[in-house]
């Protein structure tokens, strides 16, 4: 398979929720919630996408080539490269029931793993949004990374207990999902959490905890206060606020005073390797993909995960290559240029 025929089959299962644009940019799709757009305007996912291609890469070929090295170490494991699919739930409402939170699950998780990466799942208002993706992780021996809501405290200890019997590597918690419009329609109640309750949450978790939905220095600083192994810089793909700045351009800031105290993983509109790049340079210790994974998914199983993942991985490679970096510690700021 090819990943240009894998883009056909994925057209033809896929519409007419997802039109498989070329650029997968919130254009074609602002506003579609249910569906995979933005909220409201749609101008955040659109941000995301846009700030990242006007950032530019600098070449440098004056150096002895000795190969490319894109492994990286997270969560005590070594990983192929800084690549993780990013939690999608909601996959026969936001798409059109091609893939379900089972089959989606069943494709992303171990597809990740064949390429010697590993995928982030999600949760959501149904319970089996958390426990279909939970059976996929279990048997992939808990490489991967549950992503749970912001719940009321009795159910965050419940689904806090199917994590850990899944034994996953490391547990999420998209915090920012207090603002889906979805889970609000279903009156379940997520909300936002203190200092103190995230605290608790993240020694009651046993396992590195990460907190999805960072867009500020001071939100990083709390989620440091929280003990959270880690960050994701994340608007959520802007389906929980309209109007945010985009990912790319709110991580200098905020790498600036994390520094190296916690993991920045970021999200939001990364499509190539080259974008991995970008962010890898200006701060982000790791890049989590989003709405290309049920693309792959749905056009090539879990063929099209590995297939889709391996390109990327050689996408950055193939950057790296173009500027003189041997390891991920040579992406360095200078390497790219801010329009
Ligand atoms: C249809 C859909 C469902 C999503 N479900 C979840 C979820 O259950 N948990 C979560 O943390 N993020 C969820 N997200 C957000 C993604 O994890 C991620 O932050 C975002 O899609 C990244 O942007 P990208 O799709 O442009 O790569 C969802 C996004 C979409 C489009």
């Amino acid at each position: 398979m090819t990943y240009e025929e894998l883009l056909t089959r994925a057209k033809k299962g896929m519409a007419p929720n997802c039109r498989v644009c070329r650029q997968c940019d919130g254009m074609a799709c602002r506003g579609e919630i249910p569906g995979a757009g933005g909220k409201g305007t749609g101008e955040a996912f659109i941000r995301n996408f846009r700030q990242l291609a006007s950032i530019k890469i600098n070449m440098d070929l004056i150096y002895e080539d000795q190969g490319q090295d894109t492994s990286v170490e997270l969560f005590g494991r070594k990983f192929a490269a800084p690549v993780f699919a990013a939690p999608i739930s909601g996959l026969s409402l936001n798409y059109n029931g091609y893939l379900n939170e089972r089959t989606y699950a069943e494709a992303l998780v171990p597809g990740c793993l064949d390429a010697g990466c590993a995928a982030f799942t999600g949760d959501g208002a149904p319970d089996n949004f958390l426990t279909d993706p939970l059976k996929s992780v279990k048997a992939a021996g808990g490489a991967a990374v549950p992503t749970v809501k912001p719940w009321d405290s009795e159910t965050l200890r419940a689904k806090m207990d199917l994590v850990k019997q899944a034994g996953a590597m490391a547990v999420a918690m998209d915090i920012d999902s207090a603002g889906l419009p979805l889970l609000a329609a279903a009156g379940k109640p997520v909300r936002a959490k203190s200092v103190a309750e995230l605290s608790r949450i993240a020694a009651y978790a046993e396992r590195p905890f990460i907190l999805k939905g960072i867009m500020t220095p001071v939100g990083a600083v709390k989620a440091i206060e929280c003990g959270a192994y880690g960050i994701v810089v994340s608007n959520h793909g802007g389906r929980v606020i309209d109007q945010t700045p985009a990912t790319i351009e709110v991580l200098p800031d905020i790498k600036s005073v994390v520094r190296d105290k916690v993991k920045i993983f970021i999200d939001g509109g990364f499509r190539t390797g080259a974008d991995v790049f970008k962010a890898l340079a200006l701060g982000a210790d790791a890049v989590l993909i989003g709405r290309p994974y049920v693309v792959a998914a749905c056009g090539g199983g879990r063929e099209g995960v590995t297939l889709y993942t391996r390109k990327i991985i050689s996408e950055l490679k193939g950057t790296m290559k173009m500027t003189g970096c041997a390891s991920l510690d040579d992406i360095t700021p200078d390497k790219v240029r801010i329009l």
